[in-house]
């Protein structure tokens, strides 16, 4: 029988708890083929989430480079949140130190040579701001074609959540975010309409800490951390917003998913950053979006509890 052809990907992220289970559950797909990872200041600073990104691969014993991003957004000062994801941006459980040595390239570089090496087109999954892709994509346009296609977790059509009209990942930079969205190139959001529905309950979480595998108890206790400040917010579960953004390429048909054209709010004393469709073409412009608003909750979870049983017997 022939081979699984994988579909080579890139994960550019902030970890950050969410972005971690992301990263766990596409090291646990047959059907990817991780290139590099590559990060960017947001959920903490660049030292931090580099530093976390390198425990993750640690204990998902993926052979491959981490590259750091820039420090900073492209044109704005740096926000981060520590409120949700604790002073070292990953709080919670013990990881593995780094295994690897961090790359002397720059995120952009990272995913510059990835594209240039890889045979078959590379798909980006960027669940940060946006800075590295759009960084990539002013200093290499020539490259866009190799890029299949970007899946992000950024924006909210309906509303936002760091300001009530912008979503953390995108009001961190905006100016990448309309880079990105100006770009041409294939992109598929996963917006806060979907990440908001996208809850994980501590009864879900124990399911899967109940699997009783190394990588299984950490995502659990990922959950137990994550889980403290969205609470006090007032939600009843986890919201589960990174993952959605692996999961909408893994098992697309458990999703809605909508063309729209989006354009990003670059100005304005409030609602700088804010991700606007348009929803019956009243702009004239072609959609250049797969929006991703809603899904079927239980089969996420499902396929969540099963992805983390893939890593029975995992040697940590
Ligand atoms: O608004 C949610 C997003 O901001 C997620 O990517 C989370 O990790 C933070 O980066
Ligand atoms: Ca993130």
């Amino acid at each position: 029988m022939d081979k699984i052809k994988k579909r080579p990907i890139i994960l550019d992220g902030d970890p950050g708890h969410d972005d971690a289970i992301g990263w766990v559950l596409a090291a646990s797909a047959d059907e990817f083929d991780i290139k590099a990872i590559t990060t960017v200041a947001g959920n903490q600073t660049l030292e931090k989430v580099t530093y976390n990104a390198r425990r993750i691969a640690a204990l998902l014993h993926l052979d491959i480079e981490v590259a750091k991003g820039r420090n900073r957004p492209l044109c704005s000062d740096l926000i981060i949140a520590p409120n949700f994801h604790g002073e070292t941006g990953l709080d919670g459980p013990e990881l593995p130190e780094p295994d690897h040595e961090l790359s002397p390239l720059s995120a952009p570089e990272m995913m510059a040579k990835v594209l240039k090496e890889s045979e078959e087109k590379v798909t980006i999954i960027t669940t940060g701001a946006q800075t590295n892709v759009a960084a990539l994509l002013l200093s290499h346009p020539e490259l866009k074609d190799r890029i299949e296609m970007i899946s992000t977790m950024g924006g909210g059509l309906r509303n936002g959540n760091w300001t009530s009209g912008a979503e953390f990942n995108i009001l961190v930079d905006p100016e990448a975010a309309y880079t990105v969205y100006h770009s041409g190139v294939k992109l598929q959001s996963c917006f806060l309409d979907v990440t908001e529905r996208a809850l994980v309950y501590p009864e879900d979480w124990d399911r899967i800490r109940s699997l009783n595998n190394p990588i299984a108890k950490v995502v659990a206790e990922w959950f137990d951390f994550f889980f403290i400040h969205v609470k006090s917010l007032g939600w009843s579960g986890a919201t589960t917003h990174d993952p959605c953004a692996v999961m909408s390429l893994l098992h697309p048909e458990i999703f809605d998913i909508r063309d729209y054209y989006v354009d990003i709010e670059l100005k304005g004393n409030y609602c700088r950053g804010a991700t606007v469709a348009d929803y019956n073409g009243r702009t004239g412009n072609k959609p250049n979006c797969a929006c991703v608003v809603d899904l079927d909750r239980e089969k996420f979870v499902d396929y969540l509890y099963e992805a983390c049983k893939k890593y029975e017997g995992w040697e940590v």
